[in-house]
């Protein structure tokens, strides 16, 4: 069974550490030893999933797991196409510029409606409800989507003690444990380690709405070292937000681009929204670099792409400097982060080399890549740092995003 356990599990397994102190985990389903319950897990999607054995996985709880990335092939996310209404949000690729129009608008009103106290849009998400299902730790993106369905007037639901509380820890796999989602909410926020997870959810909830006939979505809120849609939404909106455009600028994405879901997202949301003369520069140790489908994406869109380790090359020329964290949790072995860890530290002092109508973005949460808790206060002083506009607006924007998914409402 251990050789079937994947690496990229690892993260998941560190959802049950030190919570279970004297029931190891490896123990719950012991009896299950070979991939004789394959099938009965691929019931009800023939034609989508590979019934080949070999790619059904053993998690750490000893059940039968159907890889998630395979839905990357096989679910074809909807093009929003001018209609948001009761579509799942798997990637940005799914808007084009004039559905981002659409929603950066409702997002904007929003921001004015909210900060001039209006209570009017409670009533957008009444009787409606949210469920968060997150098997990776969340700050910005757990409370922002419950707070924009709170501010909408809708309700939110979640495992009462935590997802490791829920029937993941008896061994119930990702289809059933959103599909319960389902049942009971209208829309679903799922944030997990694995690639694709949202793409099975969304296939899975669509069998489920056939069966049961009611109709309940799922928002990506970071599916792994994939795609993390919502956040490019609100790194986007908050770009246009402090430089009105983004056609001519020099975008620098620094740090961990290999393992960064932000980054993937914003690189790809840009090449969708079409800029025009739009320079992506993409700055990392060469072990970091970004995925080469991503970077050719860009050139497809003929949007020039820089890759560099060296960030003198480009810090004193951009426009927007968008610093990521190295993803720890996703390295393999210790040894490896240790080597990369210190390549690239946001200080005051890199500051002073960049623009003086620069902006410096951050997805957040933030360690030492961005120095030491000085280094946080002076950056933080500093005007051309937007990342407390980034978390304000994350809210915003996934309140619009609701709004036009549940209702289709133009605010
Ligand atoms: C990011 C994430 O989870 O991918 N955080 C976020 O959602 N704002 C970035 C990170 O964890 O480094």
């Amino acid at each position: 069974m251990a050789a079937t356990v994947t690496a990229t599990l690892a993260s998941q397994r560190q959802l049950f550490e030190g919570v279970f102190e004297d029931e190891p985990v490896f123990d719950v389903h012991p009896e299950i030893e070979g991939p004789q319950d394959v099938a009965s897990v691929q019931d009800g999607s023939p034609e989508q999933v590979d019934s080949d054995a070999n790619t059904a996985k053993y998690n750490e709880n000893g059940y039968v797991e159907v890889e998630p990335a395979k839905f990357v092939d096989s679910y074809k996310p909807p093009a929003i196409d001018g209609d948001f209404r009761d579509k799942h949000i798997v990637t940005v690729e799914q808007f084009a510029r004039d559905d981002l129009r659409v929603l950066f608008e409702v997002a904007s009103t929003l921001k004015k409606r909210i900060r001039s106290g209006d209570r009017g849009v409670v009533e957008i998400a009444t009787g409606q409800v949210l469920a968060l299902l997150f098997f990776e730790s969340s700050t910005r993106t757990d409370m922002s989507f419950q707070a924009a369905m709170l501010r909408l007037g809708g309700k939110v639901i979640g495992a009462s003690n935590g997802i490791q509380f829920s029937s993941v820890y008896k061994g119930e796999d990702l289809p059933d444990t959103v599909r319960a989602a389902g049942c009971y909410a209208d829309v679903i926020a799922l944030r997990h380690p694995r690639v694709g997870a949202s793409y099975l959810a969304a296939h899975y909830l669509d069998l489920l709405a056939e069966k049961i006939g009611r109709r309940s979505v799922v928002l990506s809120a970071g599916d792994g070292v994939g795609e993390h849609p919502t956040q490019a939404l609100l790194d986007l909106f908050t770009i246009l937000e402090s430089k009105g455009t983004v056609d001519g600028l020099a975008i620098t994405m620094v740090g961990d681009l290999k393992h960064g879901r932000t980054v993937h997202s914003l690189a790809k949301l840009l090449a969708t929204y079409g800029a025009c003369g739009t320079e992506v520069n993409f700055v990392s140790p060469v072990s970091l670099k970004m995925p080469t489908a991503i970077v050719q994406r860009l050139h497809e869109a003929n949007i020039s792409v820089q890759e560099t380790e060296d960030l003198d090359e480009v810090v004193g020329s951009s426009d927007v400097i968008y610093w990521t964290r190295v993803q720890e949790e996703r390295f393999d072995e210790r040894a490896e982060y240790d080597q990369v860890k210190e390549g690239f530290i946001m200080t005051p002092s890199v500051m002073r080399r960049a623009r003086g109508e620069a902006i410096l973005m951050h997805p957040l949460p933030r360690k030492h890549e961005m120095g030491g808790p000085r280094d946080h206060d002076l950056l933080d002083a500093d005007p051309r740092s937007v990342y407390f506009q980034q978390m304000e607006n994350g809210m915003l924007v996934r309140m619009a995003l609701l709004a036009k998914i549940l209702k289709g409402v133009h605010i």
